[in-house]
């Protein structure tokens, strides 16, 4: 087989998930019952702490290698893992290129780990709410000349909070790159799981997607990349950029 047979016979496959009901049901029946768990906090990129399931970060992997961003824009640091993740593909790309982090609070000790990892000269890190009109002004002028910019909303998981991201943060995406949406799996996971949270069915990051989508003319739901993963917490959270 050779490799255009296998990307063919991949993508047919992968299209067949998409319409495997029992395969996504099992799926789906993983990721809430390892939320239960804490799974998405169980793992470290290059030492940090990385608040994803493993399968969201090999497809974060194949995105950025395959849209090559000289900027990758994510809102909700934490512990830092995600922005090193970025940062280690950006060094590997040898592009010169910069992730910026934006978090409303960026604790001290977190600062400073993520301030003294090898991977820091490429990471930008402001400290403010991520719809603040002052914090996406620093974003703005820190992508300022870009050439691809690769956006993650992965901060607050309201409706209101994620439609007002996705209003801010859309018009950075070039085209052709990608603008994800972490933690739709809200929608269809057992409400009980988040007791003391903000977020619940029908006021969360797929909601907003879905209200997103309704005007927005540049992107389109990337439904091949969850069909792979199956396992995932960005359900219809994948936007691909298709327009400048
Ligand atoms: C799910 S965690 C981010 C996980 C991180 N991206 C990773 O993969 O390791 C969410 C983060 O969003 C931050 N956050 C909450 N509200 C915010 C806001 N209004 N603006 C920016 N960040 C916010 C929290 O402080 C928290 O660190």
């Amino acid at each position: 087989m050779n490799d255009r047979e296998f990307d063919e016979r991949n993508r047919k496959m992968i299209a067949e998930m998409g319409d495997d009901r029992a395969l996504h049901e099992l799926a789906n029946k993983f990721v809430a019952h390892s939320a239960r768990r804490e799974y998405s906090y169980h793992f470290r990129w290059l030492g940090r702490p990385i608040i994803q399931y493993p399968q969201d970060i090999v497809a974060m992997q194949e995105l950025i290698w395959s849209v090559q961003p000289d900027a990758i824009v994510e809102t909700g640091i934490a512990r830092g893992g995600s922005l090193i993740f970025y940062a280690s593909m950006l060094h590997l790309l040898d592009n010169g290129g910069i992730v910026v982090g934006v978090d409303v609070d960026i604790r001290e000790h977190n600062r400073v780990a993520i301030e003294r990892h090898p991977m820091a000269r490429h990471i930008r890190m402001i400290e403010g709410s991520s719809v603040a009109p002052e914090v996406v002004a620093k974003v703005k002028a820190a992508i300022e000349g870009r050439k691809r910019v690769l956006v993650v909303l992965d901060s607050m998981h309201t409706h209101a909070h994620v439609l007002d991201e996705l209003k801010l943060y859309s018009p950075m995406v070039t085209k052709d790159s990608y603008l994800v949406v972490f933690d739709t799996c809200i929608e269809s996971l057992p409400e009980d799981l988040f007791p003391d949270r903000k977020w619940h069915h029908g006021d969360n990051p797929w909601t907003a997607v879905h209200e997103f989508m309704r005007t927005s003319k540049r992107f389109e739901i990337d439904r091949a990349i969850p069909d792979k993963l199956q396992i995932t917490v960005a359900p219809d959270g994948y936007l691909k950029c298709i327009e400048d």
